[in-house]
C-alpha cells in the first residue's frame, strides 16, 4: 500500500513538472501580463550611436580621445565618431520607435555636448537644443524619456584637469551638470539615472585599465566618488526640482546571476558575497548608508569609509534601481579551496560551464549566455535586499557576431526566444510581488559595443555602417507584435534579406 501511495506521488510531481514545464516554454507571452503603465522601450546610449564627435561644439569626451589615441585596445581599431549617426537621424530613429509601439526610450545624454568644458565654461546652446528636440519629438510620439546622465563618457577636460572619478572634485562637476539637464529638460523628463553601470565604469576605467582612463586598482576610490556623484545630484533634485516636475531619480546597475559551481556551503557563501561586489558595492551605501559588509570584510581598509558629512549627503538615497540583466555565471569559492584563477576577489572565481556544460545558450559576447531564469533571481534578490524599491529592467539583449551573412543577422530567432524567455521569468518575479515597473531592450539598434567596437550587434534594427540604413530584424516585428498584444507564438517568420 505505502508502496503505491509512493509511485502515485512521484507520477504526480512528474506529472506537475511536465505542466509546469510546457507552461513555461510553450505558453503565449502577452502584453496584458504585464500592467497597462509598464513601461515598455528600447535602450541606447550617447557615445554608442550619436556619431557628430565633433560637432555643434561638443567637446572631446574621455571615449573620444581614448578611442583615438588607444585604437589599439579597440577590438576593430574604430571609434564612436559616427557610430550610428543618431545626431543627424534622430527623426528617423524616433520612427522606428513609433513603429515598434514601444513607450518609453532609455537614452543618455553626453556631458560633453551639453558642457563642453565641464563647470569651467559655458552651456552649450547646441547641445541643448539637440537634446529639447529629441526630447519633444519623442513626446510628440507618445515616448516617454528615460534618461541617464553619465553612461560612460564625460568630458575629457575633467580628466586633465584633476583626474575625472579619482578626485572629490568630481562630485561638484556632476551636480552642476545633473543640475543644468534638470533645469533645461526636467519639465518633460520624468525618469531620471544618475549613472549607468557604475561598476562596470570604475572596474574597467580605474581598476583593471582596459577602459579610459586606464588606471589600475584604483576603483574604490573612483567608486566612492560616484557614489557621492549619485548623492549630490539627488539631493539638487530633491531640494530644488522634483516637488514641481514631479519625476523619479535611480541608478542603473549591472547585475549578472551568479550560482554556486559546487553544492557545498563556500560557494553558496561566494555567490552572496560575488552579489555583493557586484550590486550591493553601490546600492547599499546609497540605499542602507554604508559599504556592504561582505565587502568591508573582504577588502578591510581598502574599501574607503564614509565621513560624516558624507554620510549626510547619503540620505537622499534613489526613487528606483535599474537593473542592466544580460547573463548568469558559476562561481565557486577559491579562498578555502585552490582555483585556477587567479583574478580579483569579486570577479575571480567565474566559471561558464559546470562539468563542461555551459551555463546557457552563448552569445557573441563572451560571458553572455542566455540564462532566462536569471533575471527573476536578480530581481528577486534586489526587492528582498532593498525592500521593494521600484525596479526597471534597464538593459537586457543579445549579441550576435557581426561576420554573420545578412540572412542571420536579420532572422535574429535566438534572439527572439531569448526576449521571450527573459519576459516570461521576469512577469514570474513580478507575480511573486517584485515591483518591476519596466523593461527595455538593448539596444534599439546595432552600435558601437566599446572594447567590441563593430564586431558584435545588439540592434532590433540592423545597421548598415556604411550606408546608415537602418532594417527591423525579425526581433523588432516579434516586439512589435507582442506590444500591440498579439499572442507571439514559438514559430518564427522568415524576414527578407533584400
Ligand atoms: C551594458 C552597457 O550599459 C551598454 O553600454 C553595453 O553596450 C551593453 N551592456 C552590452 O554590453
Amino acid at each position: 500500500m505505502e508502496r503505491r501511495k509512493k509511485v502515485v506521488v512521484v507520477l504526480a510531481s512528474a506529472f506537475l513538472f511536465l505542466v509546469q514545464s510546457l507552461f513555461s516554454t510553450t505558453c503565449a507571452l502577452r502584453r496584458d501580463q504585464f500592467p497597462p503603465s509598464f513601461l515598455f522601450g528600447t535602450s541606447t546610449s550617447a557615445y554608442q550611436i550619436e556619431g557628430a564627435y565633433q560637432e555643434g561644439n561638443k567637446s572631446l569626451s574621455n571615449w573620444d580621445v581614448f578611442t583615438h589615441s588607444q585604437g589599439g585596445k579597440i577590438k576593430d581599431g574604430s571609434n564612436g565618431d559616427v557610430a550610428a549617426d543618431h545626431y543627424h537621424i534622430y527623426m528617423e530613429d524616433i520612427e522606428l520607435m513609433h513603429s515598434l509601439g514601444i513607450n518609453s526610450y532609455r537614452f543618455s545624454i553626453s556631458w560633453s555636448r551639453v558642457l563642453p568644458r565641464g563647470r569651467y565654461g559655458k552651456i552649450n546652446p547646441t547641445g541643448i537644443a539637440f537634446y529639447n528636440n529629441l526630447i519633444d519629438s519623442l513626446l510628440l510620439r507618445g515616448i516617454e524619456p528615460f534618461v541617464t546622465l553619465s553612461h560612460y563618457d564625460i568630458p575629457q577636460e575633467l580628466e586633465d584637469r584633476y583626474g575625472a572619478w579619482l578626485s572629490p572634485k568630481i562630485q561638484k562637476d556632476f551636480g552642476y551638470f545633473a543640475e543644468v539637464c534638470f533645469s533645461k529638460f526636467g519639465d518633460r523628463v520624468k525618469y531620471w539615472s544618475t549613472f549607468n553601470e557604475p561598476r562596470m565604469m570604475v572596474r574597467y576605467g580605474y581598476g583593471t585599465g582596459e577602459y579610459p582612463p586606464g588606471h589600475r586598482n584604483k576603483e574604490f576610490i573612483a567608486g566612492h566618488n560616484a557614489i557621492l556623484s549619485h548623492a549630490t545630484a539627488v539631493e539638487i533634485y530633491r531640494k530644488r526640482y522634483q516637488v514641481k516636475q514631479q519625476g523619479m531619480i535611480g541608478i542603473v546597475i549591472f547585475m549578472c546571476w551568479f550560482e554556486p559551481l559546487r553544492n557545498n556551503s563556500l560557494d553558496f557563501l561566494v555567490a552572496r558575497q560575488v552579489m555583493s561586489f557586484q550590486a550591493a558595492w553601490f546600492l547599499d551605501p546609497i540605499i542602507h548608508g554604508d559599504y556592504p559588509p561582505e565587502m568591508r570584510q573582504a577588502l578591510g581598509s581598502k574599501l574607503p569609509t564614509f565621513s560624516i558629512k558624507e554620510r549626510r549627503k547619503l540620505q537622499y538615497k534613489l526613487d528606483f534601481i535599474g537593473i542592466n540583466h544580460y547573463t548568469s555565471l558559476y562561481v565557486r569559492d577559491c579562498t578555502f579551496s585552490p582555483c585556477k584563477s587567479s583574478r580579483n576577489i569579486g570577479e575571480s572565481f567565474i566559471y561558464t560551464e559546470r562539468n563542461g556544460i555551459p551555463i546557457g545558450k552563448p552569445t557573441a559576447m563572451p560571458n553572455y549566455y542566455v540564462v532566462p531564469y536569471g533575471i527573476e533571481e536578480v530581481v528577486l534578490y534586489t526587492m528582498r535586499r532593498y525592500n521593494n524599491t521600484p525596479m526597471f529592467i534597464t538593459e537586457n539583449g543579445y549579441a550576435q557576431h557581426s561576420n554573420s551573412s545578412m540572412t542571420e543577422l536579420l532572422n535574429d530567432s535566438d534572439r527572439v526566444d531569448a526576449m521571450r524567455q527573459y519576459l516570461t521569468y521576469l512577469n514570474n518575479a513580478m507575480r511573486k510581488g517584485a515591483d518591476v515597473r519596466g523593461y527595455f531592450v538593448w539596444s534599439l539598434m546595432d552600435n558601437f559595443e566599446w572594447l567590441y567596437g563593430y564586431t558584435m550587434r545588439f540592434g532590433l534594427h540592423h545597421v548598415d555602417y556604411n550606408t546608415q540604413k537602418r532594417t527591423p530584424k525579425l526581433s523588432a516585428r516579434w516586439y512589435k507584435q507582442f506590444l500591440h498584444g498579439v499572442e507571439v507564438q514559438h514559430e518564427h517568420e522568415q524576414v527578407d534579406t533584400i
